[in-house]
């Protein structure tokens, strides 16, 4: 066996056990959504406190970040800085720990990096980064790891979804210059990923949340794939962590992309359009003071929905691994399409999910369900809650295991018993789901409905 075979079949053992540099070898993990993306159906009440508007078709109304911020550019950084400070807070994570969570994926808007946004045309508050800071040196001071979820990206990667910070039909994610924007991002997350202490915490990259289903409307996706890893894994080697398969590049001096640069000849990695994000992500992390050599020695880990999130011929993201990469899958019952909508329907359908079979067979391994909750299409009695939230625990635990969405959603009049499946924390309050995350109530629950 060559060395190189030796290295590749260890770390596809390694892939297997779910054990990826810096990640709990089982995840039990919930969502921080609606903290530095906004999805006004997640809190009502405090979305028409802030001056926001509620209607059916999100299009029409301030409903989303962007509408928000077209509407009132005086006040929206205040108004959003009030609302990052009291949505996700030490409380909060005090919670979570008493919860055993161990890890939070945590959805990002591009805008996040202030000077990617066309401020003639695009309208976002401004001021998140300083939160994310914040927060992530609390949750490690908890213990808690992050996935850091480009959740919202420039130009919109799905339709009339508040989710992407802006509903529209006018979807423009799918281009050479938002690819392109979504890659500087990935290296200025990156950079602050290794390079500021705020950050340490942070040990996974999730490239694009829920790109359109249809393979078919998403051209070049899988070129990007392949660039958004060779860009992590580029920004690593220029940032001096150890990057196998980099030996005989001229050792990293500071830091300093720039100067780096020109030494380097053009190779797969270093692809004319790395070196051009790279060129371009330099000014952006002179202006955020962002520079100096990495701080840790572990790879990020690169992280995708699952080829199977698509259909049409997908690109698989296998395909672009370079070192430790994950797979993300999201289920939700609740939207359709996936059981009739029934009690035994469900839990037939859970209790014999494939998911993390059928994309293991296509190198989509280790796979985590970085979103589920207890919504139904049918009114949910307590006593199928508790065995719904355990059939749906144990399905995810075969693979790396999962994360709620959310930790949380708003408990008012207006919002009325949206807590009841949608809030992780009110599901542990409630009973739904046990107290320690690696338990269930019954781990017989899925005995009556596995088909043979
Ligand atoms: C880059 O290419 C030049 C010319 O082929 C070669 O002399 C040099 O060693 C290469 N540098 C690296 C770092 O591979
Ligand atoms: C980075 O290197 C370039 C080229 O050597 C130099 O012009 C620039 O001042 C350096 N920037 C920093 C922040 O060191
Ligand atoms: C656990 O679930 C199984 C299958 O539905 C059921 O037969 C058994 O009674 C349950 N056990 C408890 C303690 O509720």
């Amino acid at each position: 066996m060559r060395p190189t075979a030796i290295f590749s079949f260890l770390f596809l053992v390694v892939s297997a056990l779910g054990s990826l540099p810096g990640l709990p070898s089982k995840i039990y993990g919930v969502n921080l959504g609606s903290w530095l993306v906004l999805e006004s159906w997640m809190l009502p009440q405090e979305w028409l406190d802030m001056g926001g508007e509620s209607c059916d078709v999100c299009s029409t109304c301030i409903a989303t970040e962007f509408a928000f911020a077209q509407a009132f550019p005086d006040t929206v950084d205040a108004i959003f800085n009030k609302h990052w400070t009291t949505w996700f807070t030490q409380a909060d994570i005090n919670a979570l720990v008493a919860a055993g969570i161990n890890t939070v994926r945590v959805p990002l808007g591009y805008w996040i990096v202030e000077p990617l946004v066309n401020r003639a045309t695009e309208f976002y508050p401004r001021g998140g980064l300083a939160q994310l800071r914040r927060g992530l040196t609390q949750l490690r001071a908890a213990g808690i790891v992050a996935i850091l979820d480009h959740h919202a990206l420039p130009g919109v990667q799905t339709a009339n979804q508040m989710f992407t910070g802006r509903c529209t039909d006018d979807v423009e994610f799918y281009t050479q210059y938002n690819y392109h924007r979504a890659l500087i991002w990935t290296s200025v997350m990156t950079t602050l990923s290794h390079v500021d202490p705020a950050f340490a915490n942070a040990v996974a990259i999730e490239a694009i949340n829920e790109p359109i289903m249809d393979a078919a409307q998403t051209p070049d996706y899988g070129e990007f794939q392949q660039n958004f890893v060779k860009v992590v894994r580029a920004t690593e080697f220029l940032l001096g962590v150890p990057t196998p398969g980099f030996g005989a590049m001229p050792a990293p001096a500071n830091g300093n992309f720039t100067a780096m640069l020109p030494n380097i000849n053009t190779s797969a990695v270093f692809n004319a359009e790395v070196r051009s994000v790279l060129l371009d992500t330099v000014p952006i992390l002179l202006e955020l003071g962002i520079f100096g050599l990495s701080r840790r020695k572990d790879q990020l880990i690169t992280n995708f929905m699952d080829i199977n999130w698509q259909f049409d011929n997908p690109a698989n993201p296998s395909e672009a691994a370079l070192g430790p990469q994950g797979y993300d899958n999201h289920l939700y019952y609740s939207f359709g399409g996936v059981a009739d909508p029934n009690e035994d329907a469900y839990l037939t359908s859970i209790c014999n999910l494939q998911r993390i079979q059928a994309d293991a067979a296509l190198g989509n391994s280790p796979l985590w369900f970085g979103e589920w909750g207890l919504p139904t299409q049918f009114t949910a009695t307590d006593a199928f809650l508790f065995k719904w939230a355990d059939a749906q625990k144990l399905a995810y635990s075969q693979g790396a295991g999962w994360l709620f969405w959310n930790f949380k959603v708003e408990k008012s009049k207006l919002a009325g018993t949206l807590f009841r499946q949608w809030s992780y924390l009110d599901g542990v309050e409630l009973g739904f789901l046990t107290k320690d995350p690696s338990k269930v109530h019954n781990a017989s629950v899925c005995a009556p409905y596995v088909m043979g």
